[in-house]
Protein backbone atom coordinates (compact mmCIF):
# COMPACT_ATOMS: atom_id res chain seq x y z
CA UNK A 1 0.00 0.00 0.00
CA UNK A 2 1.53 3.50 -0.91
CA UNK A 3 2.04 5.99 1.96
CA UNK A 4 -0.41 6.01 4.99
CA UNK A 5 -4.36 5.72 4.40
CA UNK A 6 -5.82 9.28 4.28
CA UNK A 7 -8.89 9.76 6.32
CA UNK A 8 -11.11 12.19 7.03
CA UNK A 9 -13.55 12.14 9.85
CA UNK A 10 -17.12 13.87 9.94
CA UNK A 11 -18.62 14.23 13.17
CA UNK A 12 -22.16 14.73 13.81
CA UNK A 13 -23.61 16.72 16.42
CA UNK A 14 -23.82 15.84 19.73
CA UNK A 15 -21.00 14.10 19.37
CA UNK A 16 -18.03 15.24 21.92
CA UNK A 17 -15.33 15.79 19.10
CA UNK A 18 -12.59 15.64 21.33
CA UNK A 19 -13.37 12.25 23.11
CA UNK A 20 -13.25 10.62 18.85
CA UNK A 21 -9.92 12.45 18.28
CA UNK A 22 -8.73 10.40 21.84
CA UNK A 23 -9.78 7.53 20.41
CA UNK A 24 -8.63 7.36 16.80
CA UNK A 25 -5.62 5.19 16.22
CA UNK A 26 -2.12 6.16 16.59
CA UNK A 27 -0.64 3.82 13.72
CA UNK A 28 1.89 5.09 10.58
CA UNK A 29 -1.06 3.32 8.53
CA UNK A 30 -3.84 6.04 8.80
CA UNK A 31 -3.23 9.35 8.79
CA UNK A 32 -6.29 12.04 9.72
CA UNK A 33 -6.62 14.78 7.93
CA UNK A 34 -8.95 16.59 9.71
CA UNK A 35 -11.49 16.14 12.34
CA UNK A 36 -14.89 18.29 11.35
CA UNK A 37 -17.68 19.27 13.79
CA UNK A 38 -20.81 19.11 11.97
CA UNK A 39 -21.87 17.06 9.13
CA UNK A 40 -22.83 20.10 7.08
CA UNK A 41 -19.39 21.20 7.41
CA UNK A 42 -17.83 18.00 7.22
CA UNK A 43 -19.92 18.12 3.80
CA UNK A 44 -18.13 21.14 2.42
CA UNK A 45 -14.66 20.06 3.41
CA UNK A 46 -15.33 16.89 2.00
CA UNK A 47 -15.78 18.54 -1.62
CA UNK A 48 -12.37 19.81 -1.38
CA UNK A 49 -10.46 17.10 0.03
CA UNK A 50 -9.50 13.91 -1.28
CA UNK A 51 -9.61 11.57 1.85
CA UNK A 52 -8.94 7.60 0.90
CA UNK A 53 -11.15 7.21 3.58
CA UNK A 54 -13.91 8.55 5.10
CA UNK A 55 -14.91 7.82 9.44
CA UNK A 56 -18.07 9.19 10.49
CA UNK A 57 -19.00 9.72 14.25
CA UNK A 58 -22.43 9.86 15.57
CA UNK A 59 -24.37 9.05 18.64
CA UNK A 60 -26.34 6.52 18.08
CA UNK A 61 -29.32 6.18 15.59
CA UNK A 62 -29.02 9.36 13.17
CA UNK A 63 -30.99 10.08 10.18
CA UNK A 64 -28.60 12.77 9.23
CA UNK A 65 -25.88 10.12 9.50
CA UNK A 66 -27.22 8.16 7.20
CA UNK A 67 -28.09 10.66 4.49
CA UNK A 68 -24.58 11.98 4.72
CA UNK A 69 -23.26 8.73 4.11
CA UNK A 70 -25.60 7.92 1.22
CA UNK A 71 -24.46 11.05 -0.41
CA UNK A 72 -21.10 10.65 0.24
CA UNK A 73 -21.12 6.83 -1.82
CA UNK A 74 -22.87 8.52 -3.84
CA UNK A 75 -20.53 11.25 -5.57
CA UNK A 76 -17.71 8.76 -4.67
CA UNK A 77 -18.44 4.95 -4.47
CA UNK A 78 -14.92 3.98 -4.46
CA UNK A 79 -14.14 5.25 -1.19
CA UNK A 80 -14.48 3.49 1.58
CA UNK A 81 -16.84 4.85 4.79
CA UNK A 82 -16.48 3.82 8.37
CA UNK A 83 -19.12 4.56 11.02
CA UNK A 84 -18.11 4.67 14.95
CA UNK A 85 -21.15 5.29 17.06
CA UNK A 86 -21.29 5.85 20.27
CA UNK A 87 -24.74 5.14 21.26
CA UNK A 88 -26.94 2.21 21.05
CA UNK A 89 -26.51 1.12 16.99
CA UNK A 90 -29.59 -0.94 17.71
CA UNK A 91 -31.80 -0.72 14.34
CA UNK A 92 -29.13 1.52 12.84
CA UNK A 93 -26.35 -1.30 11.66
CA UNK A 94 -28.39 -2.32 8.90
CA UNK A 95 -29.34 0.94 7.42
CA UNK A 96 -25.50 2.35 7.31
CA UNK A 97 -25.35 -0.90 5.33
CA UNK A 98 -28.12 -0.20 3.13
CA UNK A 99 -26.75 3.21 2.99
CA UNK A 100 -23.52 2.29 1.40
CA UNK A 101 -21.11 2.01 4.50
CA UNK A 102 -18.53 -0.69 5.06
CA UNK A 103 -18.48 -1.39 8.86
CA UNK A 104 -19.62 0.29 11.84
CA UNK A 105 -18.20 -0.15 15.48
CA UNK A 106 -19.45 0.87 18.76
CA UNK A 107 -17.31 2.58 20.74
CA UNK A 108 -15.31 2.44 22.67
CA UNK A 109 -13.16 0.35 20.94
CA UNK A 110 -9.33 -0.31 21.55
CA UNK A 111 -7.58 2.00 18.39
CA UNK A 112 -5.72 -0.93 17.38
CA UNK A 113 -9.31 -2.84 16.81
CA UNK A 114 -10.36 0.42 15.29
CA UNK A 115 -7.45 0.62 13.28
CA UNK A 116 -7.89 -2.49 11.75
CA UNK A 117 -11.44 -1.72 10.68
CA UNK A 118 -10.09 1.32 9.12
CA UNK A 119 -7.21 -0.89 7.14
CA UNK A 120 -9.94 -3.35 6.14
CA UNK A 121 -12.15 -1.49 4.63
CA UNK A 122 -9.49 0.34 2.69
CA UNK A 123 -7.56 -2.84 1.51
CA UNK A 124 -11.22 -4.39 0.81
CA UNK A 125 -12.17 -1.43 -1.72
CA UNK A 126 -8.64 -1.66 -3.20
CA UNK A 127 -8.78 -5.45 -3.76
CA UNK A 128 -12.15 -4.55 -5.24
CA UNK A 129 -10.50 -1.72 -7.71
CA UNK A 130 -8.28 -4.26 -8.76
CA UNK A 131 -10.30 -7.18 -9.54
CA UNK A 132 -12.27 -4.66 -11.59
CA UNK A 133 -9.45 -3.75 -14.16
CA UNK A 134 -7.04 -6.85 -14.01
CA UNK A 135 -7.59 -9.92 -12.96
CA UNK A 136 -11.12 -11.01 -13.59
CA UNK A 137 -11.59 -14.53 -14.44
CA UNK A 138 -13.82 -15.62 -17.24
CA UNK A 139 -17.96 -15.61 -16.60
CA UNK A 140 -19.70 -17.76 -18.83
CA UNK A 141 -23.49 -17.19 -18.96
CA UNK A 142 -25.20 -19.45 -20.14
CA UNK A 143 -28.46 -18.40 -21.93
CA UNK A 144 -31.43 -20.58 -23.31
CA UNK A 145 -34.76 -18.88 -25.27
CA UNK A 146 -37.06 -21.16 -23.73
CA UNK A 147 -37.35 -23.74 -20.54
CA UNK A 148 -36.46 -27.50 -21.36
CA UNK A 149 -33.78 -26.87 -23.73
CA UNK A 150 -30.72 -27.86 -21.85
CA UNK A 151 -29.45 -24.57 -20.23
CA UNK A 152 -28.89 -26.59 -16.77
CA UNK A 153 -27.76 -29.60 -18.41
CA UNK A 154 -24.94 -27.50 -20.06
CA UNK A 155 -24.38 -25.59 -17.57
CA UNK A 156 -23.67 -27.91 -14.52
CA UNK A 157 -21.55 -30.29 -16.89
CA UNK A 158 -19.61 -27.53 -18.42
CA UNK A 159 -18.93 -26.32 -14.55
CA UNK A 160 -18.14 -30.09 -13.70
CA UNK A 161 -15.87 -30.74 -16.41
CA UNK A 162 -13.79 -27.78 -15.35
CA UNK A 163 -13.67 -28.53 -12.05
CA UNK A 164 -12.57 -31.96 -12.68
CA UNK A 165 -9.92 -30.35 -14.91
CA UNK A 166 -8.59 -28.51 -11.40
CA UNK A 167 -10.22 -25.28 -12.79
CA UNK A 168 -11.23 -23.47 -9.46
CA UNK A 169 -14.93 -23.48 -10.47
CA UNK A 170 -18.21 -21.63 -9.14
CA UNK A 171 -21.50 -21.97 -10.82
CA UNK A 172 -24.17 -20.01 -9.70
CA UNK A 173 -27.87 -21.13 -10.27
CA UNK A 174 -29.44 -17.88 -11.65
CA UNK A 175 -32.89 -19.82 -11.84
CA UNK A 176 -34.19 -17.68 -8.64
CA UNK A 177 -37.24 -19.30 -8.92
CA UNK A 178 -36.90 -22.42 -10.41
CA UNK A 179 -33.06 -23.23 -9.76
CA UNK A 180 -32.62 -27.12 -9.84
CA UNK A 181 -28.68 -26.77 -10.28
CA UNK A 182 -28.66 -28.48 -6.77
CA UNK A 183 -31.35 -31.27 -7.90
CA UNK A 184 -28.96 -32.14 -11.07
CA UNK A 185 -25.77 -32.35 -8.96
CA UNK A 186 -27.21 -33.83 -5.81
CA UNK A 187 -26.81 -31.48 -3.21
CA UNK A 188 -28.51 -30.29 -0.57
CA UNK A 189 -29.51 -26.59 -0.57
CA UNK A 190 -28.05 -25.70 3.19
CA UNK A 191 -27.29 -22.28 1.62
CA UNK A 192 -28.43 -20.30 -1.77
CA UNK A 193 -27.86 -17.38 -2.58
CA UNK A 194 -31.04 -15.74 -0.44
CA UNK A 195 -29.22 -16.78 2.48
CA UNK A 196 -26.04 -14.09 1.14
CA UNK A 197 -28.40 -11.52 0.13
CA UNK A 198 -29.96 -11.33 3.44
CA UNK A 199 -26.45 -11.66 5.58
CA UNK A 200 -25.27 -8.09 6.71
CA UNK A 201 -22.29 -6.59 5.94
CA UNK A 202 -20.42 -5.59 2.56
CA UNK A 203 -19.43 -8.49 -0.11
CA UNK A 204 -15.97 -9.38 0.23
CA UNK A 205 -14.54 -12.97 -0.75
CA UNK A 206 -14.39 -14.64 2.81
CA UNK A 207 -18.34 -13.82 3.19
CA UNK A 208 -19.11 -15.24 -0.47
CA UNK A 209 -16.64 -18.23 0.26
CA UNK A 210 -19.13 -19.00 3.25
CA UNK A 211 -22.04 -19.44 1.02
CA UNK A 212 -20.56 -21.22 -1.60
CA UNK A 213 -21.47 -25.17 -1.26
CA UNK A 214 -19.08 -27.87 -2.23
CA UNK A 215 -19.41 -30.66 -4.92
CA UNK A 216 -17.85 -33.90 -4.97
CA UNK A 217 -16.21 -32.30 -8.34
CA UNK A 218 -14.12 -29.75 -6.88
CA UNK A 219 -17.16 -27.20 -7.88
CA UNK A 220 -18.06 -24.45 -5.53
CA UNK A 221 -22.14 -23.22 -6.29
CA UNK A 222 -24.14 -20.58 -5.18
CA UNK A 223 -27.85 -22.33 -5.20
CA UNK A 224 -30.67 -20.92 -6.20
CA UNK A 225 -33.52 -19.57 -3.40
CA UNK A 226 -35.09 -22.73 -2.02
CA UNK A 227 -38.80 -21.34 -2.46
CA UNK A 228 -39.79 -19.05 -5.06
CA UNK A 229 -41.35 -16.34 -3.25
CA UNK A 230 -37.43 -15.76 -1.58
CA UNK A 231 -36.43 -15.05 -5.35
CA UNK A 232 -37.21 -11.35 -4.76
CA UNK A 233 -34.51 -10.43 -2.16
CA UNK A 234 -32.08 -10.85 -4.83
CA UNK A 235 -31.45 -7.57 -6.36
CA UNK A 236 -29.63 -5.93 -9.48
CA UNK A 237 -27.07 -4.39 -7.19
CA UNK A 238 -26.42 -7.15 -5.02
CA UNK A 239 -25.83 -9.47 -8.22
CA UNK A 240 -23.42 -6.85 -9.56
CA UNK A 241 -21.46 -7.38 -6.55
CA UNK A 242 -21.46 -10.88 -6.43
CA UNK A 243 -20.23 -11.68 -9.92
CA UNK A 244 -17.34 -9.56 -9.41
CA UNK A 245 -16.53 -10.98 -6.27
CA UNK A 246 -16.93 -14.53 -7.49
CA UNK A 247 -14.60 -13.31 -10.93
CA UNK A 248 -12.12 -11.97 -8.65
CA UNK A 249 -11.42 -15.28 -6.18
CA UNK A 250 -12.14 -18.15 -9.23
CA UNK A 251 -10.63 -19.47 -12.34
CA UNK A 252 -14.05 -19.54 -14.36
CA UNK A 253 -17.53 -18.52 -13.06
CA UNK A 254 -20.03 -20.36 -14.61
CA UNK A 255 -24.20 -18.87 -14.68
CA UNK A 256 -26.77 -20.90 -15.13
CA UNK A 257 -30.46 -18.80 -16.32
CA UNK A 258 -33.81 -19.06 -16.40
CA UNK A 259 -35.86 -18.68 -19.88
CA UNK A 260 -35.79 -15.09 -21.72
CA UNK A 261 -33.84 -11.92 -20.99
CA UNK A 262 -35.38 -10.94 -17.07
CA UNK A 263 -33.46 -8.23 -15.26
CA UNK A 264 -31.18 -10.73 -13.00
CA UNK A 265 -30.15 -12.41 -16.91
CA UNK A 266 -29.15 -8.80 -18.12
CA UNK A 267 -26.87 -7.69 -15.29
CA UNK A 268 -25.21 -11.49 -15.75
CA UNK A 269 -24.85 -10.73 -19.61
CA UNK A 270 -23.38 -7.40 -18.77
CA UNK A 271 -20.98 -8.60 -15.83
CA UNK A 272 -19.99 -12.32 -18.29
CA UNK A 273 -17.04 -12.01 -20.62
CA UNK A 274 -18.12 -14.75 -22.89
CA UNK A 275 -22.20 -16.33 -23.64
CA UNK A 276 -23.07 -19.68 -24.31
CA UNK A 277 -26.16 -19.92 -26.14
CA UNK A 278 -28.46 -23.25 -25.93
CA UNK A 279 -30.34 -24.34 -28.78
CA UNK A 280 -32.37 -27.14 -30.03
CA UNK A 281 -32.39 -28.24 -33.43
CA UNK A 282 -36.24 -28.01 -34.76
CA UNK A 283 -37.50 -24.94 -36.17
CA UNK A 284 -38.99 -22.87 -33.30
CA UNK A 285 -36.33 -23.20 -31.30
CA UNK A 286 -33.62 -21.69 -34.07
CA UNK A 287 -36.00 -19.32 -34.54
CA UNK A 288 -35.42 -17.92 -30.76
CA UNK A 289 -31.52 -18.80 -30.89
CA UNK A 290 -31.67 -16.76 -34.08
CA UNK A 291 -33.57 -13.71 -31.99
CA UNK A 292 -31.37 -14.78 -28.70
CA UNK A 293 -28.28 -13.76 -30.57
CA UNK A 294 -29.83 -10.74 -32.26
CA UNK A 295 -30.85 -9.27 -28.56
CA UNK A 296 -27.12 -9.96 -27.99
CA UNK A 297 -26.05 -7.99 -31.13
CA UNK A 298 -28.68 -5.03 -29.75
CA UNK A 299 -27.02 -4.80 -26.42
CA UNK A 300 -23.55 -4.65 -28.02
CA UNK A 301 -22.06 -7.64 -26.84
CA UNK A 302 -18.77 -9.03 -28.89
CA UNK A 303 -20.33 -11.90 -30.98
CA UNK A 304 -16.94 -13.37 -31.41
CA UNK A 305 -17.22 -14.25 -27.11
CA UNK A 306 -20.60 -16.04 -28.18
CA UNK A 307 -20.87 -19.82 -28.27
CA UNK A 308 -23.68 -21.88 -29.77
CA UNK A 309 -24.53 -25.18 -28.26
CA UNK A 310 -27.20 -27.07 -30.21
CA UNK A 311 -28.35 -29.69 -27.79
CA UNK A 312 -30.34 -32.62 -29.17
CA UNK A 313 -28.63 -32.54 -32.01
CA UNK A 314 -29.95 -35.69 -33.70
CA UNK A 315 -30.43 -35.67 -38.20
CA UNK A 316 -33.44 -37.77 -37.37
CA UNK A 317 -35.38 -34.34 -37.01
CA UNK A 318 -34.60 -33.81 -40.63
CA UNK A 319 -32.84 -30.28 -40.01
CA UNK A 320 -29.67 -30.31 -41.76
CA UNK A 321 -26.69 -28.29 -41.03
CA UNK A 322 -27.46 -25.69 -43.83
CA UNK A 323 -30.50 -25.36 -42.22
CA UNK A 324 -28.95 -24.37 -39.17
CA UNK A 325 -26.71 -21.74 -40.98
CA UNK A 326 -29.34 -20.61 -42.86
CA UNK A 327 -31.66 -20.13 -39.68
CA UNK A 328 -29.16 -18.82 -37.52
CA UNK A 329 -26.68 -17.34 -39.29
CA UNK A 330 -23.48 -19.06 -37.97
CA UNK A 331 -22.81 -22.70 -37.61
CA UNK A 332 -22.69 -24.44 -33.63
CA UNK A 333 -19.16 -24.65 -31.43
CA UNK A 334 -20.75 -27.64 -29.78
CA UNK A 335 -23.41 -30.14 -30.41
CA UNK A 336 -25.07 -32.51 -27.48
CA UNK A 337 -26.61 -35.66 -29.14
CA UNK A 338 -30.16 -36.88 -27.22
CA UNK A 339 -28.97 -39.53 -25.02
CA UNK A 340 -30.98 -41.95 -22.55
CA UNK A 341 -28.38 -41.49 -20.00
CA UNK A 342 -29.31 -37.91 -19.76
CA UNK A 343 -32.69 -37.79 -18.07
CA UNK A 344 -31.14 -40.82 -15.99
CA UNK A 345 -28.16 -38.75 -15.02
CA UNK A 346 -30.17 -35.83 -14.38
CA UNK A 347 -32.61 -37.85 -12.05
CA UNK A 348 -29.31 -39.81 -10.06
CA UNK A 349 -27.86 -36.33 -9.72
CA UNK A 350 -24.91 -37.14 -11.20
CA UNK A 351 -23.69 -35.01 -14.65
CA UNK A 352 -23.06 -37.18 -17.29
CA UNK A 353 -19.58 -35.23 -17.83
CA UNK A 354 -18.27 -37.28 -14.76
CA UNK A 355 -20.89 -40.43 -14.55
CA UNK A 356 -20.66 -42.05 -18.22
CA UNK A 357 -17.38 -40.35 -19.06
CA UNK A 358 -16.83 -42.04 -22.61
CA UNK A 359 -20.54 -41.47 -23.45
CA UNK A 360 -21.13 -38.46 -26.28
CA UNK A 361 -22.79 -36.03 -24.66
CA UNK A 362 -20.13 -36.76 -22.14
CA UNK A 363 -17.43 -35.88 -25.22
CA UNK A 364 -18.93 -32.82 -25.88
CA UNK A 365 -19.30 -31.28 -22.46
CA UNK A 366 -15.62 -31.43 -22.49
CA UNK A 367 -15.29 -30.12 -25.92
CA UNK A 368 -17.26 -27.11 -24.50
CA UNK A 369 -14.19 -26.53 -21.89
CA UNK A 370 -11.78 -27.17 -23.84
CA UNK A 371 -13.01 -24.46 -25.94
CA UNK A 372 -12.60 -21.77 -22.41
CA UNK A 373 -9.32 -23.43 -21.33
CA UNK A 374 -7.29 -23.81 -24.44
CA UNK A 375 -8.65 -19.85 -25.48
CA UNK A 376 -7.65 -18.71 -22.48
CA UNK A 377 -3.96 -19.84 -22.23
CA UNK A 378 -3.00 -18.39 -25.67
CA UNK A 379 -1.89 -15.05 -24.87
CA UNK A 380 -1.67 -13.84 -28.11
CA UNK A 381 -5.75 -13.84 -27.42
CA UNK A 382 -6.05 -12.36 -23.85
CA UNK A 383 -6.99 -8.74 -24.18
CA UNK A 384 -4.01 -6.80 -22.09
CA UNK A 385 -7.17 -5.31 -19.28
CA UNK A 386 -8.91 -8.21 -18.77
CA UNK A 387 -7.80 -11.71 -19.81
CA UNK A 388 -10.52 -13.18 -20.60
CA UNK A 389 -11.37 -15.88 -23.41
CA UNK A 390 -12.17 -15.14 -26.78
CA UNK A 391 -14.47 -17.84 -27.99
CA UNK A 392 -13.03 -19.25 -31.05
CA UNK A 393 -15.86 -19.93 -33.69
CA UNK A 394 -16.46 -22.16 -35.71
CA UNK A 395 -13.81 -24.27 -34.57
CA UNK A 396 -15.08 -27.55 -34.30
CA UNK A 397 -16.53 -29.85 -37.64
CA UNK A 398 -20.23 -30.51 -37.63
CA UNK A 399 -20.31 -34.07 -36.70
CA UNK A 400 -24.48 -35.04 -36.78
N1 LIG B 1 -29.50 -34.11 -25.00
C1 LIG B 1 -30.48 -34.57 -24.22
N2 LIG B 1 -30.84 -35.88 -24.27
C2 LIG B 1 -31.83 -36.34 -23.48
N3 LIG B 1 -32.52 -35.60 -22.61
C3 LIG B 1 -32.21 -34.31 -22.50
C4 LIG B 1 -31.18 -33.72 -23.29
N4 LIG B 1 -31.10 -32.41 -22.97
C5 LIG B 1 -32.03 -32.18 -22.02
N5 LIG B 1 -32.70 -33.31 -21.73
C6 LIG B 1 -33.78 -33.48 -20.77
O1 LIG B 1 -34.50 -32.26 -20.68
C7 LIG B 1 -34.55 -31.84 -19.34
C8 LIG B 1 -34.52 -30.34 -19.28
O2 LIG B 1 -33.22 -29.87 -19.47
P1 LIG B 1 -32.66 -28.64 -18.65
O3 LIG B 1 -31.19 -28.62 -18.82
O4 LIG B 1 -33.18 -28.68 -17.26
O5 LIG B 1 -33.35 -27.46 -19.45
P2 LIG B 1 -33.40 -25.90 -19.08
O6 LIG B 1 -32.45 -25.65 -17.97
O7 LIG B 1 -33.05 -25.22 -20.35
O8 LIG B 1 -34.83 -25.64 -18.68
C9 LIG B 1 -33.39 -32.51 -18.65
O9 LIG B 1 -33.65 -32.74 -17.30
C10 LIG B 1 -33.25 -33.80 -19.40
O10 LIG B 1 -34.05 -34.79 -18.79
MG1 LIG C 1 -32.81 -24.78 -16.09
Amino acid sequence: MAGPIQALVAVDGGVDTQAIQSMLPDSSGIEVVGIITGLDESWRTLQETAPDLLIVACEGYSDRALYFIDAAVKQQSGRPVVVLTTGSPNGFVRRVFESGADDILTLPEPPERIAFALEKAVARRRGAAVASGIALAPMICILGPKGGTGKTLVATNLAVALATEGERTVLVDLDLQFGDVGLALGMRPDKTIYDLAHSAGTMDEDKLAAYLVKHSSGLSVLLAPTRPDQASAVTVDFLRDVFTTLRSMSDYVIVDTPPGFTPEVISAIDASSNVCIVGMLDSLSLKNTKLGLETLELMGYDQSRVALVLNRSDTRVGITREDVEAVVGRAPEVLVPSDRQIPISVNDGVPIVIGDERSEPARAFRQLADLYTETAEEPEEKPVAAPTPAVRKRRFAWRA
